[in-house]
């Protein structure tokens, strides 16, 4: 089929590709004329593993093309997706003047009847109804369009192999013709597909991250009583998900959820309730105690140290998550902030996020591209995010580089046995502390 796609950022870049991968022909188009001149080089936009080999692959055999120009995407597709950013306003709510001007663009620019216009970005729940009148508002001809939902499940990090591998790919529709050809469209993913109204659909992605961030605050709540219960949360999460109801899957307790997908659709979840005059509880505790756990590392420094003005950190670890460079929401951000005010001097490190992070904190902080010279001489260490290069570093190996070998690990990523054997001062999640066996000077 000929697709287009609306919108190089990470959906609509993975989807873009993998839809190319599997035989289809696929323009991209973005406003952005430079990221389109890069992409049309093979060069990716965003850090994703094995985004670029597919990129440059599809390229050459002629199945993929970056452009932005919406006369020529759009005259020929069969199928446009849109896959623009839905940013979150102030209040929490999602902006949709991407999708707006991206509907208007498409509305412009179809030449034919039969175009299937799918709405790929995470939209409330009524959106698509409003992206079939802003396509028809600009309509140059009587061309008839079919509207429909297909959202988009993949994470940061693995997302072509999550795109390969899905669990379910969810079409919301309301023509025949758009169930089917979808359906046919998709179907090279091998995943099961299920059919459902377009607002169902809607309603899909955000129940779906909501129910995932409310096991993971859930899990970090119950780490927070382990701490104080000297019970293991590790052992607790595997018990608990050994029982088929409750899935062993987002119960890793750690310093919270970041990202651009949890935070931004928990709070238009809450808003979009907000806005039928229901008070979503739930959920608006979730986001609550996900701030609180972000903030997690800090409040065990405060407690261990009687001070922390004047104190040396080493923060390893900016990004939100492993294998991305995204930093949005990320609990690194949170922690540095927490710090400066504290008047602690911050040494960080990170394999491929520095940059970002500089941009936001400039020379406040130090930045380190070697993991181990970023500890030097620190008297504590705070583990943000769980990067190989980073949880492979023995733990004795603080012992001798850090000033004090006290170390923070928001991520759980040393078993306990370790701990106890390397003499270092050792907090994580919902684990009892551990101390050396002789002591440290502090
Ligand atoms: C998420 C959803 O998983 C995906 O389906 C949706 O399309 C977009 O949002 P992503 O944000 O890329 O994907 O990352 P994910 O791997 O889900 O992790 C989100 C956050 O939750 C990270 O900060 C991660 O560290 C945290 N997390 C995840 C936990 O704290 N514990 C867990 O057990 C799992």
């Amino acid at each position: 089929m000929n697709v287009t796609v609306i919108g190089t950022g990470y959906v609509g870049l993975v989807t873009g590709t993998c839809l190319a991968e599997v035989g289809n022909h696929v323009t991209c188009i973005d406003i952005d004329a430079e990221k389109v001149s890069r992409l049309n080089k093979g060069s990716s936009p965003i850090y994703e593993p094995g985004i670029e080999g597919l990129i440059q692959k599809n390229l050459k055999e002629k199945r993929l093309n970056f452009s932005i120009s919406y006369e020529e995407a759009c005259s020929d597709a069969d199928v446009i997706i849109m896959a623009v950013g839905t940013p979150s306003r102030v209040d929490g709510s999602a902006n949709l003047s991407y999708i707006q001007a991206a509907a208007e663009s498409i509305g412009q620019n179809l030449e034919k009847s039969g175009t299937i216009i799918v709405t790929k970005s995470t939209v409330p729940v009524g959106t698509n109804r409003k992206v079939k009148a802003w396509v028809h508002s600009k309509l140059k001809g009587t061309y008839e369009f079919h509207i429909a939902s297909v959202p988009e499940f993949l994470r940061e990090g693995s997302a072509i192999h999550d795109t390969f591998n899905s669990d379910r790919i969810i079409i919301g529709s309301e023509s025949e013709y758009a169930r089917d050809r979808l359906g046919q469209l998709f179907d090279s993913f091998k995943a099961p597909i299920v059919h459902t109204s377009i607002e169902s659909a809607e309603m899909i992605k955000y129940a779906s991250n909501a129910f995932l961030a409310t096991k993971i605050s859930f899990i970090n709540e119950i780490a927070n009583l382990c701490e104080k219960l000297e019970a293991n949360v590790e052992e607790v999460a595997y018990g608990m998900g050994l029982d088929k109801r409750i899935g062993s899957q987002f119960l890793g307790a750690g310093i919270g959820y970041g990202g651009s997908c949890f935070p931004k659709d928990t709070n238009a979840l809450v808003q979009i309730a907000g806005d039928i005059d229901h008070h979503f509880e739930l959920l608006e505790s979730v986001i609550r105690v996900n701030a609180m756990q972000q903030k997690r590392l800090v409040e065990m420094a405060r407690t261990h140290f009687s001070a922390l003005t004047g104190k040396k950190a080493t923060i390893l670890g900016l990004a939100f998550k492993p294998n991305t460079d995204d930093i949005r929401e990320a609990a690194a951000i949170e922690i540095i902030k927490e710090l400066l005010v504290e008047g602690v001097s911050i040494t960080v490190y990170d394999p491929v996020a520095i940059d970002h992070v500089r941009e936001l904190f400039g020379n406040q902080i130090e930045y380190c591209t070697d993991r181990i010279q970023a500890v030097k001489d620190a008297d504590m260490m705070f583990l943000v995010t769980e990067w190989d290069d980073i949880k492979s570093i023995p733990l004795q190996t603080y012992r001798s580089a850090m000033k004090q070998p006290i170390i923070f690990d928001g991520r759980n990523c040393y078993n306990l046995e370790e701990a106890e054997q390397s003499q270092v001062i050792y907090y994580s999640i919902g684990r009892p502390v551990v101390q050396p066996k002789t002591e440290i000077h502090q």
